[in-house]
């Protein structure tokens, strides 16, 4: 069967870190988007690159036909493949991009490089209503924290950026002080609930829009080890407060940090992207803060906010109208600026 023209297929591939995931995607909105997520490296405390990339191997085939299957579409309907070009650990990013050369030659049809970083901000086109541009977007992940001015659907300025540690990586290694295993973020998220924030911990005075989390990192472990010498049983007599305590911390660091752009830029529409936009103590102070603004905002349903497929393929939908597509030759990036 011919493609039909009137709907536009696009098979994307995100395979950057430690998700394998495959999606369809019709004229811009996601007719399936199935994640595996390895759990093989919780037992060593961190993503092992070299383990991620086999695991790659294994799940590509089965997650791209489940995606098919999902969606109801067969291969002779896809008009596109898109992948996950970078940034993201590379050995990882060769699996995506090989299998999407691969099957892009077979098909015969055009290959669409994405920017995962793009593609999480792009995530809001997933579902209506879409942000208006201009919007400024607040991406907090496990590599990156940035603020970007989103002018239109491919044009991303960067305003603000971590100089050290991201946002996840705060929670991630605050997690790992406390006992709590990789990826530590979800688990604070939770307990945090049951607790209250009664320990302070100082909010570091970076210039511009930039972020700093490694001075909050190093504070969180030496009050600990200080607290652990007085009295061993510290953290599981202080868990609930202890994830109160640090989600606080990284929650007001992004949230007056946002409110400084908001205030420099004068945008009126506001939007959160990347994994730790999955975390409740974020997304209700986002919300309150656009209310305290006088901005619209835009928070992603939970399975567009961690790594996944759906949102490379509506980054490559809108490539695609544009005609953007990439040569065979291509080679994925570790490092890819927005
Ligand atoms: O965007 P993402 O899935 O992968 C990267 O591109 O890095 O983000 C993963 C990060 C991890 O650091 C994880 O701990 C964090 O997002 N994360 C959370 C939550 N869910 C995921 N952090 C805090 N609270 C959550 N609920
Ligand atoms: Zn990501």
């Amino acid at each position: 069967m011919h493609p039909d023209e009137s709907s536009i297929n696009i098979l994307s591939i995100e395979s950057s870190c430690d998700d394998t995931s495959a999606a369809v995607v019709q004229n811009g909105t996601p007719l399936s988007n199935i994640v595996f997520s390895q759990k093989i490296h919780e037992q060593y405390g961190g993503i092992v690159p070299e383990v991620a990339s086999r695991d790659h191997l294994v799940k590509i085939v089965p997650v791209v036909e489940k995606a098919l299957a999902e969606a109801a579409v067969d291969f002779d309907q896809l008009h596109a493949i898109a992948f996950t070009r970078g940034p993201g650990l590379l050995g990882s990013l060769i699996v995506g991009t090989s299998f999407a050369k691969g099957l892009a030659l077979s098909l015969d049809i055009p290959l669409i490089e994405v920017n995962h970083m793009q593609a999480h901000i792009l995530a809001h086109f997933a579902e209506k209503p879409h942000p208006e541009f201009p919007f400024l977007c607040l991406t907090v992940s496990g590599g990156h924290t940035q603020i970007v001015l989103v002018s239109d659907y491919l044009a991303f300025e960067l305003i603000g950026q971590t100089l050290d540690d991201a946002a996840g990586e705060a929670f991630d290694k605050s997690g790992k002080i406390l006992g709590l295993g990789y990826p530590a973020g979800p688990k604070i998220d939770k307990i945090a609930q049951k607790g209250h924030a009664v320990f302070t911990f100082p909010e570091p005075q970076i210039a511009h829009l930039d972020f700093s989390f490694s001075g909050v990192k190093t504070a969180i472990l030496y009050f600990i080890q200080d607290q652990i010498k007085k009295d061993p049983t510290f953290i599981q007599k202080n868990l609930e407060n202890l994830c109160a305590s640090i989600q606080h911390i990284i929650v007001k660091i992004l949230i007056n940090k946002f409110r400084k752009a908001i205030q420099q830029t004068s945008v009126k529409h506001i939007a959160i992207a990347g994994g730790v936009s999955a975390n409740s103590s974020l997304r209700a102070a986002f919300t309150d803060l656009g209310k305290e603004m006088n901005c619209t905002v835009h928070i992603p349903k939970f399975e567009y906010c961690t790594d996944n497929a759906a949102m490379i393929g509506v980054a490559g939908y809108y490539k695609y109208l544009r005609k953007q597509f990439a040569s065979h030759n291509i080679k994925p990036l570790a490092r890819y600026a927005l």
